[in-house]
């Protein structure tokens, strides 16, 4: 059996997310639309036969953001692969984890949950699937809240956590121009989370998310009905995400922050105006890029 597999493994974003009340576990109920794009992070698996309870080595690619990535036990796709082999008592294996990083660290595109979702896929696979689907994703739940999303991808309803899924099946092309933070700007999900809790007077907003799924599924104009509940506090947290709707604004196009942010991102009517769209963005200074949604979620290259 081949010891050596290579994964693309998607980012997402949130085209709805409405954060509901605190759970007594402290998380927040969530109703969210979750679009997984062709935005990849690579990461080669390396697993070898050990004698011994074997080792788990991560190792990132050099790049704008290697530095800010934790090759220790705090890394997700570590703690993935250590969830892994204590389910399943095959700690007799020495893994190397190689992360190329295309997503932006703490950007709200579900980079490090991706990263943990393959990894579960990734040795499931090399050791001749010891697990169902439904026991990867228990794992997944234990992992984060977008980790089950990232394992299945696609278009997905999230409720619960945002970790209860239904696939939505939608029929069209969507293109997104995707407005990256630059590096300093990351956010940190726990901090997003606790400064909408002290915002007291939010932003209402009238569009639920059954009518958000309608437009979705009935090929309807999404881009107004975007919503996001996180991004008031994105915005206090970070001038950057102002910076970039506003620009967006500007130029007549409706934006929304993705998961907790700060990456903003718009649905462009097609690819003409998509790249018209970020000449203008580069001439402000902003960094973007055009992403498909895509309806599935790993691409995989055995060796
Ligand atoms: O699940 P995950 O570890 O990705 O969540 C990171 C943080 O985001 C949590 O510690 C929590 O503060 C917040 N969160 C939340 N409610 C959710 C999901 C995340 O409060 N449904």
């Amino acid at each position: 059996m081949s010891n050596r597999l290579s994964i693309f493994a998607p980012a997402k974003i949130n085209l709805y997310l409405r954060v509901g009340e605190k759970l007594p576990d402290g998380y927040h109920r969530l109703e969210t639309v979750f679009q997984a794009i062709d935005l990849f992070d690579q990461l080669v698996f390396d697993l070898k036969e050990s004698h011994e309870k074997g080792k788990i080595i991560i190792q990132v690619s050099p790049g704008p953001q290697s530095h800010l990535i934790p090759t220790d036990k705090s890394n997700l796709a570590y703690r993935a692969a250590k969830l892994f082999f204590d389910k399943t008592k095959l700690s007799n294996q020495d893994l190397k984890i190689t992360i190329s990083k295309k997503i932006p660290v703490s950007g709200g595109l579900a980079g490090g949950s991706t990263n943990a979702a393959a990894t579960l896929y990734a040795l499931n696979y090399l050791l001749g699937e010891p697990l169902k689907q439904d026991d990867i994703l228990l794992l997944c739940k234990e992992l984060g809240s977008d980790v089950p999303f990232c394992y299945l991808g696609g278009c997905m309803l999230g409720t619960g956590r945002g970790d209860q899924l239904t696939r939505l099946t939608v029929a069209r092309e969507l293109v997104f121009v995707v407005v990256f933070p630059p590096a300093d700007q990351e956010l940190s999900t726990k901090d997003v989370y606790a400064t909408f809790d002290t915002i007291e007077a939010r932003g209402h907003n009238e569009v639920n998310i059954e009518k958000f799924v309608e437009a979705l599924l009935t090929k309807g104009e999404i881009s107004k009905l975007m919503y996001n509940s996180l991004e008031e506090a994105a915005v206090s947290l970070s001038y950057w995400v102002d910076r970039a709707k506003s620009t967006l604004d500007a130029n007549g196009y409706s934006s929304l922050v993705s998961g907790s942010g700060p990456t903003v991102f718009t649905v462009a009517p097609n690819e003409h105006q998509a790249h018209s769209l970020i000449k203008k963005l580069e001439k402000e200074g902003l960094r973007a890029g055009i992403h498909r949604a895509i309806d599935n979620s790993f691409q995989v290259i055995a060796h």
